[in-house]
Formats: C-alpha cells, structure tokens, sequence
C-alpha cells in the first residue's frame, strides 16, 4: 500500500536544520561522525527515505533541500577530520626542549685569533688598517714608485675613485704592508714600534691556493739595533708556538722592494719534521723512507719577510741612520692550513658556506 502521510517541505527543512545542528554539537571522533550522518543507515539516509512522503511537486525542491544538507555535513565532517589530523594527540610537558643550534667563530677568524695572542705575549699591539686604500701607502711609501715592475706581481683591483694628487689611485689592499707606514705615522714616528696588523686582501686571483678575497698578518719591528737575529727569533718564537713545540723557522734569500735583505720564510713540515721522508715501502713492498706527501721537500713556504727598507722608514719619518726594522706578512689562511692535523688542500672551502665542512672547527 502506498505510503500515505505526506510531509511539508516546511518539515523537511527543519528536520535538515536539526541534523545539522546535532552535527555541529556532536564530540565523536569525525570517522564516527561519517558513519553517524552519512552512512548507509545514517541521519541523512533516514531522512532522504521521506521524500517519499513529499507530495510530487514538491519532490524537486525537496531533493535540493537534501542535497544541500549532504553538502553541509560533508564539509562539516572534512573539516573536523583535518583539524584532527594537523592537533597533537597531546602533549608532554616533561620532554625536555630542543637546544637551538649553536654556531661557533669562522676558522679563519679563530686563526687570527690565536695568531694575535701569540703576538701580544711578546708585546706586540694588534692593528687594523683600511681595506681599501691609496696607492701611496699600499706600493709608493714601500719603494714601488708608479710603473715600477715590482707592482706587477700584486694582482691590484683598482677603485673607479678620483686620482689624489699627493696619494695617488685609490685600490683595494693587495697586502697588510700598506699598515707599515700608517702604522708609523700613528705613532708619530717615534719607535719603539710593535706591530701586528691583520687584515683582509684583495688580489685578481682565484684556485685552489688562492681566493679573491683573504686575508694577512703583517709584523713589523722598529727600534734602535734591530737586527736579523731579533727577526728570526720571532718566526721561530711563532712556529712553536702556532705549530707546535720541534716546528722550526727557515729564511731563503729573496727579493721584496720594501725589504733589505729580503727573504721567505719556511716552516718545518710537521709531518716528516723537516726531513722531507716518512716511513713507507718501496716498489717491492719492503719497508723504506719514502717522500713526505704533505710538504714533498721538509718545508712548508708561508710568506716573506725581511728588514726594513731605508726609503720605507723615511716614507714613514723615521731616520734609518737611527733605527732598524724587520718586516713580515703572511696569509692566514695558508698558514693556518698547515696546521698538524688539518691537511685543507682547498682554501675556497673557507669561504664556501659550506657547513659540514665549517663545523668541524
Ligand atoms: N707584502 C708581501 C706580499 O704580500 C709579503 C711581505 C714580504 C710582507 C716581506 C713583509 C715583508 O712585511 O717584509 O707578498
């Protein structure tokens, strides 16, 4: 028999309005609430069953009263079920908290950290001269008169500046020499002087020795008696203490314009102690000394040095009939890559951001 009672579309909307009011006040977990509304034998289906009840005409509007209720309860259901999804179940207040990562100072700048301490116990004073300077001070006041050969060997970025009629174009620092002079004229030329002044460089050159960008140490003494003794005193004062105790210091003769005498200064290679030989095999596999892989010849070159240059000391006012000096500069990054243990064939890795290799310094 044909069912009978018929609904309104009034009480077909109001029973939607109640389902979906009982959904938004339901706590279950949304997968029983999925079940709950819009399973088979959910509240939507029970009531959809009744548009058998709704007079035929009506029947249209009716089923677009259901459908927008199904609409509604679905994105209700979705909705909680993300919100689920993104919560913590809980959380445990005793887990103790994530430490922040923690950085720690560049190689380069603990190097130069080091190298100052070890300055400063034999009474030098750390300095720090401009970046970007006159020409004057970086070649001129150092012997190198414009178009003088030496210069070549500097690989000089030049600044697009004015030209100085007394000092000269202005470039970036090719070497920590240019704070010989300054340093002089600081002290108004009255030794005695101990400085140690570190700084960064900038040459035309880039692989793997050598970065655009780096930075010097540069020693400079100036007093009455100074001689090449005081001189190599302190290279081998800085070899033992920066290389370890047996490290020992070598001078070659060579030639810089702000120098005279000129020379290189070496370090013992830490490895095979200046020998140049480590315990290895030979072709046939028997024991033998072999050559030391790190240094090749027992030496490790760092950089130069040498006793001041008359014509450098007046350039800075003081009388060479007077006074003596002895000079040196060395890059940090070389020389702190030769450290016993550290065995860095690449210096670009310093400045690479790279972390895996930073942190381990
Ligand atoms: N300025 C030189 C360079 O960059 C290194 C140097 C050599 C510095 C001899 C000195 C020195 O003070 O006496 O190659």
């Amino acid at each position: 028999m044909p069912e009978q009672i018929t609904i309104t579309l009034t009480a077909l909307r109001r029973k939607a309005e109640d389902i979906r009011a009982e959904l938004s006040l339901d706590q279950a977990p949304p997968a029983e609430l999925t079940t709950k509304y819009l399973g088979k034998k959910g509240k939507f289906n029970e009531l959809a069953k009744d548009i058998r009840l709704v007079a035929p005409d009506d029947r249209k509007e009716a089923g677009q009263i259901l459908n927008e209720l199904k609409e509604s309860l679905e994105k209700q259901i979705n909705k909680l079920t993300l919100e689920q999804d993104l919560a913590p179940e809980w959380t445990d207040m005793t887990i103790p908290g994530q430490p922040p990562k923690l950085g720690h100072i560049h190689p380069v700048s603990q190097a130069m950290e080091e190298v100052t301490r070890i300055f400063e116990r034999i009474g030098f004073t750390r300095v720090r001269y401009q970046e970007i300077d006159w020409d004057h001070y970086v070649f001129e006041a150092l012997n190198m008169p414009p178009n003088h050969p030496a210069r070549d060997e500097w690989e000089t970025f030049f600044v697009d500046a004015p030209i100085d009629k007394k000092f000269g174009k202005v470039v970036l620092t090719t070497h920590t020499s240019n704070g010989q002079v300054r340093e002089m004229e600081r002290l108004n030329s009255q030794p005695p002087i101990r400085m140690i002044n570190i700084g960064r460089c900038y040459r035309r050159q880039q692989d793997a020795t050598h970065t655009q960008m780096f930075h010097q140490f540069e020693g400079l003494v100036v007093d009455k008696g100074i001689t090449i003794q005081n001189l190599k005193g302190t290279l081998d004062y800085f070899a033992q203490e920066f290389y370890g105790p047996g490290t020992k210091s070598r001078i070659r003769p060579f030639h810089f314009q702000f120098t005279e005498p000129s020379f290189e200064v070496d370090f013992s290679c830490h490895i095979c102690h200046g020998t140049g030989l480590v315990d290895g095999k030979d072709e046939t596999g028997k024991p033998a000394k072999v050559k030391c892989k790190f240094c090749k010849s027992g030496w490790h070159e760092v950089g130069g040095a040498g006793m001041v240059h008359p014509n450098v000391l007046k350039a800075g006012g003081i009388d060479p009939d007077e006074y003596t000096g002895f000079a040196f500069g060395w890059g940090v990054e070389r020389t702190y890559t030769l450290k016993p243990g550290l065995n860095i064939d690449d210096i670009r890795l310093f400045y690479s951001g790279e972390m895996r290799f930073l942190e381990q310094f």
